[in-house]
């Protein structure tokens, strides 16, 4: 699965590197390393709802608060 997190100017003032450090530490404590591939992508062009990530294409608005959630919820239960 690949995780694709948007490290444009807006979404990076709305909190994107926290969300990417907190992917990474997430991944690395399940260890999910070879299942779950972590990127980053310049703006995907829908600055309002972010910060933008997508699972897979899928696209989702995070915010640091919302992202062990976001990862308990959707990448969890269909890497496990
Ligand atoms: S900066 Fe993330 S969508 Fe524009």
């Amino acid at each position: 699965m690949k995780i694709t997190i948007c490290i444009g100017s807006s979404c990076h003032l709305k909190g994107s590197r926290q969300i990417v450090e907190q992917l990474q530490y997430l991944v690395a404590e399940n260890n999910l390393k070879d299942k779950v591939e972590l990127s980053g992508t310049f703006c995907m062009g829908n600055c309002v709802n972010g910060v933008n990530v997508t699972v897979d294409d899928k696209l989702y608005s995070l915010s640091p608060e919302t992202t062990k959630d976001f990862f308990e919820k959707e990448i969890l239960p269909k890497v496990k």
